[in-house]
């Protein structure tokens, strides 16, 4: 399990420096935004449920909050969130139910962190989005 973890980590990072380059900003023009990662600007498929699936950055202090503003109900719900910093470490995730109120994550930076913040957010319909941010 511990192997598959690993890969899934590589594989994921892996993934966002394909998608994100070597800059600070990711390459939005890629094939794979709109098609398999949706984001504000890039919603793909799915334009007009930007607003409803990308996920919010909130940053206060050394506390992230990740918000996808998002109706919540047994049939259609955000499934999952996750919190991956820069160097593609996961710094956090939650999972959620339909039955949740809202879908609301929250995560501790690593002391004294500066970079990249990348959010995910899995709706049960809609895909899987990412919004980035920074500290
Ligand atoms: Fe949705």
């Amino acid at each position: 399990m511990s192997n598959r973890r690993t890969f899934l980590k590589g594989s994921f990072a892996a993934a966002v420096a394909a998608v994100l380059g070597t800059g600070s900003a990711y390459a939005a023009d890629t094939p794979l935004f709109g098609s398999i990662v949706y984001t504000q600007d890039n919603p793909g498929r799915w334009a007009q449920k930007e607003g409803s699936h990308a996920p919010v950055i909130t940053v206060a202090g050394n506390k992230v909050k990740v918000q996808t503003n998002h109706p919540m109900s047994e049939k259609h719900f955000i499934v999952r969130h996750t919190l991956v910093l820069a160097d593609g470490s996961v710094l956090g995730s939650k999972n959620f139910a339909g039955t949740d109120p809202d879908a609301i994550s929250q995560y501790d930076l690593p002391e004294g962190y500066t970079g990249g913040l990348y959010a995910t957010s899995f709706c049960n319909l809609h895909d899987f989005w990412m919004s980035e941010s920074k500290v």
